[in-house]
């Protein structure tokens, strides 16, 4: 069993495995739902510190804000263990060595990101409330990075056409 596991191992990473595409869209989808309905977070927030009563709508999408943003932790848990167990497929053929640099800062930067934002805002709310002067900067640097990485996804697919979307569409592409 164990040599056949390993065989399976060899040879060059080819794509996406479905568990990391599905992930990848689960994330997609749990972040921008944190970037559109955060500020009901912030409202509840500073309710609670001014001793007022926060409004019941913003009271719900607050306790939704907590558990998107535990769900979110755990799915990058999982998806940098994917990630680093079985390494990232190779960059599609002919991109140049810069862009290629771009491209793996801006991955890297939107794990480190998966894990600050989380985490700053747990700990804000459970211990240290100036924790969430760190979390608020999330929002921004999700929306920069989402319009970079986004609009290079399109960009390869639409102008480029070497079918980079794919990659994150259909597993082993
Ligand atoms: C919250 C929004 C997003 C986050 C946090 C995110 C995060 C990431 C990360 C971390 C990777 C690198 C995967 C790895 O190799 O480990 C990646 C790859 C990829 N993402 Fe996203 N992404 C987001 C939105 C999008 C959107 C909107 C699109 C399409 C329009 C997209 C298309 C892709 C594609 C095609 C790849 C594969 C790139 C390659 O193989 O070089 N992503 N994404």
């Amino acid at each position: 069993m164990r040599k056949e596991f390993e065989a399976m191992q060899v040879g060059p990473v080819r794509g996406y495995t479905s568990s990391q595409i599905i992930l990848h869209w689960l994330i997609v989808v749990l972040v921008l739902f944190q970037l559109i309905f955060g500020e009901s977070m912030s409202s509840v927030f500073r309710a609670a510190q001014r001793g007022t009563t926060p409004d019941p709508n913003d009271a719900t999408l607050a306790t939704l804000h907590i558990w998107v943003g535990f769900a979110i932790l755990a799915a990058v848990v999982i998806r940098l263990a994917l990630r680093l167990r079985q390494g990232p497929p190779p960059p599609p053929e002919g991109q140049s060595p810069v862009l290629e640099w771009i491209a793996t800062a801006t991955h890297w930067l939107f794990y480190f990101l998966l894990f600050a934002v989380p985490i700053s805002g747990i700990v804000a709310y459970y211990w240290q409330p100036a924790a969430g002067e760190v979390h608020e900067l999330g929002k921004p640097a999700f929306i920069i990075l989402i319009v970079l990485h986004a609009g290079a996804a399109l960009w390869h697919q639409f102008w480029l056409r070497d079918g980079l979307l794919m990659r994150m569409l259909k597993p082993g592409a």
